[in-house]
């Protein structure tokens, strides 16, 4: 393998909640009487010892603390897990490390001894800062907590801040929604990753659909407010938006087809081994299994390798997310395929307007980027 594909990223899952949200389909579990902080860092750090053989010799360039709502864990346990994963594994010197906060489950203390156990990134769910909608979505905050979090946040230090904004919110106007934007944008926190609401199976809004905004509403709203953010920070995936220097490194390594290890109840893996070969893998998925297990390889709630017919797609379906698209010897570097496999397929998409090659990269056109799924679709094997 090249030096690029040395580099890893950890995903770290912190499963519970103090509310299961109504269009939530994360693995999250309401704070109950499975729940239990110390025993499940104990678990954690049971499941990373089983990792580190994985990535022997190669190094960690960031770690995400997702959920779930990882901010209800106090800094200690945050900050327990963390100094293993140092003692464990080999860490660049600048590794980014998110925590995702939600503004409902955090106090000011918190944030402030977060930043000193090393979380540098903070992606703090806001969702809109609207009182109505977030009364709608079920959410345990008001707007009035989205702003104190904000400011909290940036009173504890906190150079790379992304809010997280959903849009298409029922009932919503095109012009509420910009106002969201809005608000988000004069905290000029650097990062916004911005969410059309959709409706998944096993929610209650699955079950019990609330009323939508109209695909034409949901589209005027999408480009007003993306004229809006790029007054401030630039598009560079689908729902992400950055600053320079400001991207999330943890998500472009995802983007980027890049390997990663995950610890915690449901998490996944996809690494690349010293052949070339592609594996998935996960772990059990309820956080009392999950800690009954960790450690052990019961642990894994299932595995599987990717084979070569479908590497291209799996590639595609993120490499095509970026802005920036990807090159032929990124292609190659992560697959191991030849970058014949492609070629006639990325000439027919040019050919059809859906990508264009600038500077050595494949990319979206426009219209390629408003009908991802038709370019996805060139991809697929064809049996
Ligand atoms: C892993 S989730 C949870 C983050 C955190 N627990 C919170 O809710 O504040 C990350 C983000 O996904 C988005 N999200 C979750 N469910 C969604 C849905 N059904 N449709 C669109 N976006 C969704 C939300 O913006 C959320 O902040
Ligand atoms: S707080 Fe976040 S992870 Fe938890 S249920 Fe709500 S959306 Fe899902």
């Amino acid at each position: 393998m090249t030096k690029t594909d040395t580099d890893y990223s950890l995903y770290i899952h912190i499963p519970w909640c103090v509310k299961k949200c109504p269009y939530c389909d994360f693995n999250s579990h309401e704070k109950r009487d499975d729940y239990d902080e110390e025993a499940y860092i104990d678990a954690l750090i049971r499941d990373l010892k089983t990792e580190t053989p994985k990535v022997k010799h190669r190094t960690l360039k960031s770690i995400f603390i997702g959920g779930g709502t990882p901010s209800l864990f106090s800094a200690k346990s945050i900050g327990r897990i963390l100094s293993q994963v140092d003692q464990h594994l080999s860490v660049t010197n600048n590794v980014e490390i998110t925590l995702e906060a939600n503004p409902g489950a955090f106090e000011a203390e918190k944030f402030k001894t977060f930043r000193q156990t090393g979380i540098n990134r903070l992606s703090i769910g806001i969702q809109s800062f609207n009182d109505h909608h977030l009364k709608v979505l079920g959410r345990i905050h008001n707007s009035e907590k989205a702003h104190r979090a904000i400011n909290m946040a940036q009173d504890a230090g906190f150079e790379k801040i992304n809010l997280d904004l959903m849009f298409g919110l029922p009932e919503q106007t095109v012009e509420q929604a910009v106002q969201d934007i809005k608000h988000a944008l004069s905290y000029q926190t650097g990062h916004l990753s911005h969410y059309q609401l959709t409706l998944e199976k096993n929610t209650i809004f699955y079950k019990y659909p609330p009323t939508l905004p109209v695909d034409d509403q949901i589209w005027k709203m999408q480009t007003e407010c993306q004229n809006k953010i790029s007054d401030q920070l630039s598009q560079y995936e689908v729902s992400a938006y950055a600053a320079e220097q400001q991207q999330s490194k943890h998500n472009v390594n995802y983007w980027q087809f890049g390997d990663y290890i995950g610890i915690g109840a449901g998490a996944h893996g996809k690494l690349t081994n010293s052949h070339g070969e592609i594996s998935r893998y996960w772990k059990k998925k309820q956080p009392r299994e999950y800690m009954n297990t960790a450690g052990k390889p019961e642990c894994i709630g299932g595995e599987n390798t990717v084979i070569e017919s479908e590497l291209p797609f799996e590639f595609m379906m993120n490499a095509l997310r970026l802005k920036s698209g990807f090159t032929l010897q990124q292609f190659t570097q992560r697959t191991q395929l030849h970058a014949s496999t492609i070629e006639p397929t990325l000439a027919i998409l040019i050919d059809k307007q859906l990508l264009k090659l600038h500077n050595s990269f494949y990319r979206s056109t426009n219209q390629g980027w408003n009908f991802l799924n038709n370019t996805l679709e060139h991809f697929l094997p064809t049996e």
